[in-house]
C-alpha cells in the first residue's frame, strides 16, 4: 500500500522535476543552518501556476527564508514582474539574494529586510500587488492579511501558508501560538468582508497542513457564496 510520501515523491518528480538551481538553493539554505521549512515542491509549482493564471506582474511575499519559493515567483511573474520579497532575518536575506542571483532572477526580486510590521507600510502607495503569499511568523497572521487587503486591489489572490498544522487548527482550545495564528488568520478570511476565501489540506513531504486561498473583494460587495 503507497503511502502519502510514495504519492508525493511520484507527483514531484513527474509534475515538477528535479532543477539544479532550485537544489543549488535548498543546499545553501541547508548549509547555512535553515530549517527545511520552505514549501514542498508540489506546493511551490502549485503556486507559481496560481501566479501564472492569475496574470500577476507584482507579486509580496511575507517570509523569504532562503528564497526557494521567492525563485518560483519570480519565475512566474517573468523578465517584466516584481517581486517583493520580506525577511526578518538579514543572514536569511543575504542567503536568498545570492540563491536569486544564481538563479538568474535578482533583477526582479525586491528582498526587503525587517519584521512584516515595519516594513509593510512602505509599501503603501506603490502600485498595488496582484498576488500575496503570506507565510512567515504565524502569530502576525492578520495583521499580514490586513496589509494583504491594504496592498492589493479587487481581485488580488492571497495565500495563507500552514493554516493546518496537523489537524489543530480545528482545535478551538490549542495553545500554541502557532495554531492560534492560523485559526485566527481562517477567522479572519471567513469574516472579514475584504476577502472571499477556502482552504485545502495538503499531505506532502512536511506532512499535515493546508493553505488558505482568498480573493480581494470591494469591501461591501457581496462573495460568491452570500
Ligand atoms: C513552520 C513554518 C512554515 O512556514 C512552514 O511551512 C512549516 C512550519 C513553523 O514555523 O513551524
Ligand atoms: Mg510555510
Amino acid at each position: 500500500m503507497p503511502t502519502h510520501d510514495d504519492v508525493d515523491a511520484f507527483l514531484t518528480r513527474t509534475l515538477v522535476g528535479s532543477d539544479p538551481i532550485l537544489d543549488a538553493a535548498l543546499s545553501a539554505q541547508h548549509a547555512a543552518g535553515l530549517p527545511s521549512i520552505e514549501v514542498a515542491p508540489v506546493n511551490a509549482k502549485f503556486l507559481h501556476l496560481l501566479t501564472r493564471m492569475a496574470g500577476a506582474r507584482r507579486v509580496l511575499e511575507i517570509g523569504t527564508l532562503g528564497g526557494y519559493s521567492t525563485i518560483w515567483f519570480a519565475r512566474a511573474v517573468g523578465e517584466g514582474g516584481r517581486v517583493v520579497s520580506i525577511e526578518a532575518e538579514s543572514a536569511n536575506a543575504e542567503l536568498a539574494r545570492a540563491n536569486l542571483r544564481r538563479a538568474g532572477v535578482g533583477d526582479r526580486v525586491d528582498v526587503r529586510v525587517g519584521r512584516g510590521a515595519d516594513v509593510l507600510p512602505s509599501l503603501e502607495g506603490e502600485e498595488a500587488f496582484d498576488f500575496v503569499f503570506i507565510d512567515a511568523d504565524k502569530e502576525s497572521n492578520t495583521l499580514y492579511l490586513d496589509w494583504a487587503a491594504r496592498l492589493g486591489r479587487p481581485g488580488t489572490v492571497v495565500v495563507l501558508d500552514n493554516v493546518v498544522r496537523g489537524g489543530d487548527v480545528a482545535d478551538a482550545d490549542a495553545t500554541d501560538s502557532k495554531v492560534q495564528g492560523a485559526r485566527r488568520g481562517i477567522l479572519m478570511l471567513g469574516s472579514d468582508p475584504r476577502f472571499d476565501a477556502t482552504a485545502l489540506q495538503t499531505l506532502d513531504r512536511k506532512g499535515w497542513d493546508g493553505v488558505a486561498l482568498a480573493i480581494v473583494v470591494d469591501a461591501g460587495e457581496a462573495g460568491a457564496a452570500s
